[in-house]
């Protein structure tokens, strides 16, 4: 008798749980899909519960060759083949669907402007599904917080960035890219001229941000950049069906693996952070963001609340995160464009011999170098090494005639716009650092054509601290060595977080 009433029991559960899931899977997105039509949005017809999510996987019939050799800029049909179908047949505004969840594609400027004067950011939000996804990785820090959570920490978090601040970190970042030059000239003179640049380069630049941000020596530091490292390719190597609904529990395995990584990186900052609360004496004259988040953190700042040393963490971790890969990948395909433009390479050197000669290296020569941040900014419209930018809005947005519904996620894609010869002209796919001449948009026709670093008020905190990484490496490379391209090097950029050379970069480094 107990055992039947156990086994009806039991069929109930599947039964509720068999129904719930026919919802989430089918019945409210197909209801979602509908109310999105009428709202005036087309797109590809999802099939749910995967949404796009299965075209998006196929591979593009021309491009599916494992790299080309051809080196060409022209990459958006190559790291986003589908958007760039999709774009053929809906235009630069559509919906796709990861998923049971709908995404707002976006490649326009102009309708970016319109939508971003409506909302302003503390209104904005970032995309539920991302944020539980990347919870291991970002946990609840800047990149993923909202509404007055947001405004707090990033009033706490901005100023951190000042001119003063930063020019305590240019002595760490030169002693780390001179180690690493250190390694290139023992390789290069046991007969290896051939350097992977892009993992010598990241690796450097994961212990600057590392130091700079956290103040970890070097064998903590090695520690979290390589399980942030395993972390990142867990997440985003392996087949991924973000969008789902309980994607998380068919997918447990890899769940529990990422959780697991994320709790270990957690304890590791915990320790950090513990003591350096705990042994009250500074580090003399060496500020890092830790410290003076810490500071920030003894004193009722005006926002009332502190942060928690959970939060510390998360914010450690996403400035980790953040920051080293971005500047890193930035700094490796602005040598690779330069490998390919031999006169660039020359025209920054004579620079460099100019603006900084003999002189040390400071916050305020690096401010000279005009034409290598004219580079800069041309090596992030071809590679935008942050590729796409996202949202999801808490509320209608009305636009003219078209309503987009509270809820709505939106993925902004700066690769597209950033190659889009209608804002740039004919030589849109041509590397022309000469563009940001005498304007900082590059010559784009429009405002928010150029975008990488994000837009409006939560646009990158980091980017002045990665300005002054960018030309610090640059500057001290290009003084030591000329730069070739490898003949082992396949032109793929990919997309795994950041957009990265999918085979590494090999360059042949010569001293000169
Ligand atoms: C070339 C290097 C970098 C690139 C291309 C880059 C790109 C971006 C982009 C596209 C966003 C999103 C903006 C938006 O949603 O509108 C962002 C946000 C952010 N970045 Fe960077 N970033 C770089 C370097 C850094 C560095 C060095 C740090 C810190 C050490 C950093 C920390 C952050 C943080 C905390 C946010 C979140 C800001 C907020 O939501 O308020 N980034 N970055
Ligand atoms: C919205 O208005 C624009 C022009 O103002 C028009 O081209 C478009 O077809 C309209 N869309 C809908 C859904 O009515
Ligand atoms: C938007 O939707 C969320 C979640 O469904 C809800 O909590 C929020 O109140 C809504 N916002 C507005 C302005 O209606
Ligand atoms: C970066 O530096 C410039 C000039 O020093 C300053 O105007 C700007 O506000 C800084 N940006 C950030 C995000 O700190």
């Amino acid at each position: 008798m107990v055992l039947l009433e156990i086994f009806a029991l039991l069929a109930i559960l599947v039964l509720v749980f068999l129904l719930k899931l026919i919802f989430s899977w089918w019945i409210s997105p197909i209801q979602r899909n509908h109310k999105l039509q009428t709202c005036g949005f087309q797109g590809p017809t999802p099939n749910f519960p995967f949404g796009n999510i299965q075209e998006m996987k196929k591979k593009n019939s021309v491009d599916s060759s494992s790299g080309s050799s051809k080196l060409t800029h022209d990459i958006h049909s190559t790291v986003f083949p589908y958007f760039s179908r999709w774009q053929n047949s809906y235009g630069k505004v559509f919906i796709y669907w990861l998923g049971a969840e709908p995404f707002l594609y976006i490649a326009d400027p102009e309708f970016l402007k319109k939508m971003s004067t409506e909302v302003i950011a503390k209104r904005w939000g970032k995309p539920n599904v991302f944020r539980n996804d990347r919870e291991p990785m970002f946990g609840k820090g800047l990149v993923m917080a909202e509404g007055s959570e947001w405004v707090h920490h990033r009033h706490v978090i901005a100023p951190l960035f000042s001119p003063l601040n930063l020019k305590a970190m240019v002595s760490i970042m030169v002693d780390s890219t001179k180690q690493m030059i250190d390694r290139w000239i023992t390789q290069i003179d046991s007969g290896n001229p051939e350097m992977d640049v892009e993992r010598e380069i990241v690796a450097t630049a994961g212990e600057i941000i590392a130091k700079t941000s956290c103040g970890m020596k070097d064998e903590n530091a090695r520690k979290i950049g390589e399980k942030l490292h395993t972390l990142q390719m867990k997440l985003f190597k392996t087949t991924r069906y973000v969008g789902v609904p309980y994607i998380k529990c068919i997918e447990m395995k890899k769940t529990l693996e990422t959780k697991k990584l994320g709790k270990e990186i957690d304890k590791l900052l915990l320790y950090v952070i513990e003591t350096r609360k705990e042994s009250k004496v500074k580090q003399q004259g060496r500020e890092d963001l830790l410290d003076l988040l810490l500071q920030e953190n003894q004193v009722d700042g005006k926002y009332g609340k502190i942060l928690t040393t959970k939060q510390l963490v998360d914010e450690c971790k996403t400035f980790f995160i953040g920051g080293h890969e971005t500047t890193a990948l930035a700094i490796s395909w602005t040598l690779m464009l330069l490998a390919m433009h031999k006169d660039w390479q020359n025209q920054l050197r004579d620079e460099i011999r100019e603006v900084v000669g003999d002189k040390d290296v400071d916050i305020n020569v690096l401010a000279g170098l005009k034409k290598m941040k004219w580079v800069m900014n041309e090596a992030l419209r071809l590679y935008p090494t942050a590729p796409n930018v996202q949202r999801q809005s808490r509320e209608d947005i009305k636009l003219d005639n078209l309503t987009i519904p509270n809820g709505t996620n939106m993925w902004i894609d700066v690769v597209a716009m950033h190659h889009d010869s209608s804002l740039w002209g004919e030589n849109v796919n041509e590397f022309r650092p000469e563009r940001f001449m005498d304007d900082v948009n590059g010559g784009c026709n429009q405002k928010m054509g150029y975008l990488p670093f994000g837009f409006g008020g939560r646009m990158c905190v980091g980017r002045n601290l990665s300005f002054m990484e960018y030309k610090i490496v640059l500057t001290l490379l290009l003084s030591r060595f000329s730069f070739n391209i490898s003949p082992n090097y396949i032109h793929s950029p990919c997309i795994m977080l950041s957009l990265r050379p999918a085979y590494g970069l090999p360059l042949i480094v010569q001293p000169l």
